[in-house]
């Protein structure tokens, strides 16, 4: 048998037949309408979801059987025709009619008579892709289904090749901590569609190995002592890739707007009157705790957190020690790995008692990352003793114990609730002991 010939027909203002009333008849007569053609459906009776089309004028309707002579009758015109009857006989003589005159048929009965076959086919923005499979419907629409969820993804290379003039925009999305399985659909989307990415040290860099050869990268590289480029010169030249037409992706740790500057970027971009959409992003300060089976809630133990930079400490503000010590619940400290002698010291003197349990997460959700616990009294020098670093996320409470509590019932799991993909969990005991 030789190889199908595939083609993509322009329908568009030219008829189209079905013959047939029957649920198959509504899913040919549907597809043909999407693709703008004028149909005419043969058939004596209609089902329910037939008549649906045809009643507000979309299809037109010979409420007939189909008769010899059709296509060159009141049919004449067709392009394409769908033989799509429950009865054979009558299939078969609208396919020698449409063969004889020239035209392309669908049996929906016999694909070994036919002479043309509907794909199963999915549409994402201007891309069409139709799946045949050897003749199994299927099969080929579970392919094609596979395939709609990788487009939706981003996973495949939808990145547009030949431009079409017109603005850039600028996307601000939040990869969440590092693992690159935490950033949303939509944000790894926009990354396959970028022209050119602008990103951060706690991105998760690996989905950077996933872009085109052509796709242009620049580092951020904002860290704790380095600055690549200052906020300003990223403002600068996000608003200048897009006015230049380019599709730029802002590539951010955790959520663009907690801690990440992404409001101003957001508004360098409005005021520039460049278009921008925020996608938003899983967050360290909850989301690196979670990865080792620390809930920043949990019943009866904290019913708030409270989220707190600790970058203002490093600038020489005077921090609200008073104020957060008597914060209620659990307290989340995001860039605070230099500050922990400060911080403890400043909870402690404003009455936090010593034995409050800590938690240090270095690199959450990456696969070296480690956790260092101990207590408000302890956790500044064992951090120390073990060259605690930064990226890390502190945790200030109770909920800090629940870790131990989930690891000690999962022990031997396979794969322990709630430390999903975690290298390690630690006991804390009254030496502020960690794990190696
Ligand atoms: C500038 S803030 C950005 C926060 C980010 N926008 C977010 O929502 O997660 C950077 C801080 O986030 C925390 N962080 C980000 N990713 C982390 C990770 N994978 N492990 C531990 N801490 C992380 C650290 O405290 C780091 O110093």
């Amino acid at each position: 048998m030789s190889p199908r010939y595939p083609l993509l027909l322009d329908l568009a203002g030219r008829r189209a037949v079905v013959v047939g009333g029957g649920p198959v008849a509504v899913r040919r007569v549907g597809g043909l309408l999407d693709a703008g053609a004028v149909v005419t459906v043969v058939a004596p009776a209609l089902c329910e979801d037939l008549a649906v089309l045809v009643e507000p004028g979309r299809v037109d309707w010979l409420a007939r059987e189909y008769s010899p002579g059709d296509l060159d009758g009141d049919l004449a015109g067709a392009r394409v025709v769908q033989a799509a009857t429950d009865d054979a006989e009558t299939n078969a003589a609208v396919a020698a009619e449409a063969e004889a005159a020239g035209i392309w048929c669908v049996r929906a009965d016999d694909a070994e008579r036919s002479a043309a076959w509907t794909p199963a086919t999915v549409r994402f923005d201007d891309v069409t892709v139709a799946v045949s499979a050897g003749r199994d419907p299927r099969r080929a629409r579970r392919l094609k289904d596979r395939i709609a969820t990788w487009l939706q993804s981003g996973e495949l290379p939808l990145r547009r090749v030949r431009r079409t003039p017109g603005a850039g925009h600028v996307a601000l999305v939040g990869g969440g901590p590092g693992d690159p399985g935490l950033i949303t659909v939509r944000g790894r989307r926009l990354l396959a569609d970028a022209d050119v990415v602008v990103v951060d040290r706690l991105a998760p860099r690996a989905l950077l190995d996933e872009l085109d050869a052509e796709v242009e990268v620049v580092e951020a590289g904002k860290g704790p002592r380095a600055h690549a480029l200052t906020q300003l010169e990223i403002n600068d030249l996000l608003v200048a890739r897009a006015k230049a037409g380019q599709r730029v992706v802002r590539l951010k740790g955790g959520d663009p707007f907690v801690f990440g500057r992404g409001a101003e970027e957001a508004l360098a971009c409005a005021q520039a009157g460049v278009t921008c959409e925020v996608v938003p992003g899983v967050t360290s300060a909850v989301a690196v705790p979670e990865s080792v089976g620390i809930p920043v809630t949990h019943r009866a133990v904290a019913r708030q957190f409270t989220v707190v930079s600790a970058h203002y400490a490093r600038a020489g503000e005077t921090p609200d020690w008073a104020g957060l010590a008597a914060t209620e619940g659990t307290l989340v400290f995001l860039m605070g790995v230099g500050q922990l002698p400060t911080l403890t010291e400043g909870l402690l003197r404003n009455g936090r008692p010593a034995t409050t349990p800590v938690a240090v997460v270095e690199r959450g959700t990456l696969p070296d990352r480690r956790t260092t616990t101990g207590t408000l009294a302890t956790i500044a020098e064992v951090a120390a003793a073990r060259g605690v670093r930064s990226p890390a996320v502190i945790v200030v409470g109770d909920v800090v114990d629940v870790a131990a509590e989930l690891a000690a019932l999962t022990a031997g799991a396979a794969e322990p609730a709630g430390l999903a993909g975690s290298a390690e969990s630690t006991d804390r005991d009254a030496e502020g002991n960690a794990d190696g």
